[in-house]
């Protein structure tokens, strides 16, 4: 697949990249638009951001963790909230949303909204606005999210097995990603997020002793230099949730220093160095980490606010689907 790309004509490849967008459009009219509160709660985005940017102050782990809350949201009942009710077998407490963080900045926007303007404003737009808030904080590009997202009413924690998990090897990440009619492209795009994020080590060590049989037992995947550097962070006895950066010097600042890192055998997770061994993910990694002759490059700070769009529109609830939530962490009722 690198190949064929790199040598199809540019003008050929404009052509395909705006015939692919186009085609992409559709995914815009589901209901949700920009500016849905301007005239119902115009203060709504920049409480949102004040509340984001004043936990960041004192907590900068918040970003990735925002981030990450809207994306395992919008992978299960849609970007609808169901994530944030609280209860024995809600979405929240199944084991892939046990570590999730941000939960307390988005509370407190909801209760800042619901004094500035009562019953208008979605916990499901809480999240999405707050996850581009993260990102700014972070040095990332900003775009205009589209508002006018409902809260859902069903959050059940069996709901969560068709996240994309670490352990999932590409072809079964980009079906997870398909079936949500997000295509390869937007997967690399959307895992490019870990450029801010960090792992425990309990999450890759048996890449570090037990990953073969043969050799140092290390997989063989990893850069020499790195894998020491990882075995020192994580010795193979030690703290299992002690946190490492997916973004190997870079941590913090929203770049594309993680796929650089990529291609030269600096992934923390199994499921992000497969990116870059998996020929169909490559291409992709490749054209965000630099220029290469004959390959278009693509700019991570155009892409993922494009791709932050169409994920944000999963399974939306729109018009009279679902309720606003006077608490996000409770259905109404
Ligand atoms: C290594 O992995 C094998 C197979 O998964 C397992 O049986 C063994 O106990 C592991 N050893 C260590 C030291 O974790
Ligand atoms: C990552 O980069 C820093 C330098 O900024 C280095 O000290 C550290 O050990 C590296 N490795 C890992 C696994 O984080």
């Amino acid at each position: 697949m690198a190949l064929s790309w790199s040598l199809l004509p540019i003008g050929r490849l404009l052509y395909l990249a705006i015939s692919l967008s186009l085609a992409a459009t559709p995914a815009l009219g589901q209901g949700t638009r920009v500016g849905f509160y301007s005239s119902s709660c115009p203060q709504a985005e920049s409480i949102v951001r004040s509340t984001v940017q004043s936990h960041f102050s004192s907590d900068p782990t918040v970003a990735p963790g925002l981030l990450r809350v809207h994306f395992h949201d919008c992978f299960v009942q849609g970007c609808d909230a169901s994530i944030l009710i609280t209860g024995p077998s809600t979405e929240r407490n199944a084991p892939p949303n046990l570590l999730l963080r941000g939960f307390d900045a988005i509370d407190n926007a909801k209760t800042r909204l619901e004094a500035a303007c009562p019953g208008v404003v979605s916990c499901a737009d809480i999240i999405a606005l707050a996850a581009r808030d993260a990102v700014v904080l972070t040095g990332g590009a900003s775009w205009s999210v589209p508002t006018g997202r409902r809260d859902g009413l069903v959050s059940s924690a069996s709901d969560t097995a068709n996240l994309p998990a670490f352990t999932d090897s590409v072809d079964v990440q980009k079906q997870k990603f398909l079936d949500k009619g997000l295509d390869t492209q937007d997967l690399v795009t959307l895992v490019g997020g870990h450029t801010i994020g960090t792992s425990a080590c309990q999450f890759f060590r048996y890449r570090l002793y037990n990953f073969t049989t043969t050799g140092n037992g290390a997989d063989p995947s990893i850069d020499p230099t790195f894998l020491s550097q990882l075995q020192a962070l994580c010795p193979a006895n030690g703290d299992g949730t002690r946190r490492v950066a997916l973004d190997n010097g870079s941590v913090g600042r929203f770049d594309v220093s993680y796929f650089t890192n990529l291609r030269n055998s600096r992934g923390v997770l199994e499921s992000d160095q497969k990116l870059w061994t998996d020929a169909s993910t490559r291409v992709f990694v490749q054209r965000f980490a630099g220029p290469i002759s004959g390959l278009l490059g693509l700019r991570f700070d155009v892409e993922f606010p494009r791709a932050m769009v169409k994920m944000g529109n999963i399974g939306v609830k729109t018009g009279t689907d679902g309720e606003i939530r006077r608490v996000c962490t409770a259905f109404n009722s």
